[in-house]
């Protein structure tokens, strides 16, 4: 199958989905044309489709799930009976149902999906959960995964023949309620650059007073946490250690990446 070009489009409020992408889009040595739907502000640019493209699809996981507001996105991008590649990214706890509800939702939009991996990178809520990755290891798979994926593409005679994709995930999906941790702000550290308020995904930071979050909008992506050089954007300490120390205990041992093809 002829491939003129790559579309990546992916969610990625800490940055690590992105690096991913990054790694598999060098590895798979196609122009690329990439589109990140995380910023709030981005999110309404239409996003278009041409024939002959293959396009990757890549978010973190959220509880097991796509975040809302990707599955949202990714639902209003049609497809032109694309070849497409899913990529979720976790913090070394479980990957769930994500693959599956991201081949579920996009296969409905004329996508067809060939090729799906779930990745490894550091947790970004739990910080010391998956240090340093995505790692040397990491990228090795990612380099054979691209291998794999551009085989495959030479031999697609016609894609509308392609059998469906087996990807791990059940039905009906996981229920993801939400986290309870949401950084707040650390007043006397503040300075109201508003890096945080550009950077966040859910407009949940007000331009007029970044002090305040919206509990309500807020997802926990930890984009203010992680975009703050002043570190002034914190989850209480005594709640994310209580949360944090039987997390990192019950996930402490390696997962390698998966991917289907
Ligand atoms: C709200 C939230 C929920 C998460 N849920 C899971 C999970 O269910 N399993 C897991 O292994 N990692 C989970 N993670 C970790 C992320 O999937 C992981 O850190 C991912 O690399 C973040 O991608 P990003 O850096 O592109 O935002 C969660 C992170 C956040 C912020």
């Amino acid at each position: 199958m002829n491939i003129a070009k790559l579309k990546t489009i992916y969610f990625s409020p800490g940055k690590k989905t992105a690096k991913i992408v990054k790694l598999l889009v060098e590895s798979l040595n196609i122009p690329s044309e990439n589109y990140n739907i995380t910023s709030y502000k981005k999110r309404n640019e239409k996003i278009v489709i041409d024939e002959k493209e293959l396009i990757v699809f890549a978010n973190p996981v959220y509880g097991g799930r796509i975040p809302a507001i990707a599955a949202d996105e990714y639902k209003n991008i049609k497809g032109k009976n694309n070849p497409a590649v899913i990529l979720a990214v976790y913090g070394n706890g479980s990957y769930g149902d994500a693959l599956l509800e991201i081949q579920e939702i996009i296969e409905n939009k004329g996508f067809k999906v060939i090729a799906a991996g779930a990745f490894i990178a550091n947790h970004s809520i739990m910080r010391r959960v998956a240090v340093n990755r995505p790692d040397k290891k990491d990228k090795e798979v990612i380099n054979l995964f691209a291998t794999k994926i551009k085989e495959k593409l030479e031999n697609i005679k016609d894609i509308q023949k392609l059998p469906k994709l087996q990807v791990k995930g059940k039905y009906p999906f996981r229920r993801y309620p939400g986290m309870p941790l949401k950084p707040a702000v650390i007043i006397n550290k503040c300075d109201l650059c508003g890096a945080c308020v550009i950077n966040c995904p859910v407009n949940a930071i007000p331009k007029e007073n970044p002090m305040i979050t919206d509990k309500k909008k807020c997802i926990s992506c930890m984009s203010c946490h992680i975009i703050c050089t002043r570190q002034a954007r914190k989850i209480n300490v005594i709640l994310y250690e209580l949360c944090e120390f039987p997390f990192r205990h019950m996930y402490n041992k390696r997962k390698e990446p998966e991917f289907f093809i």
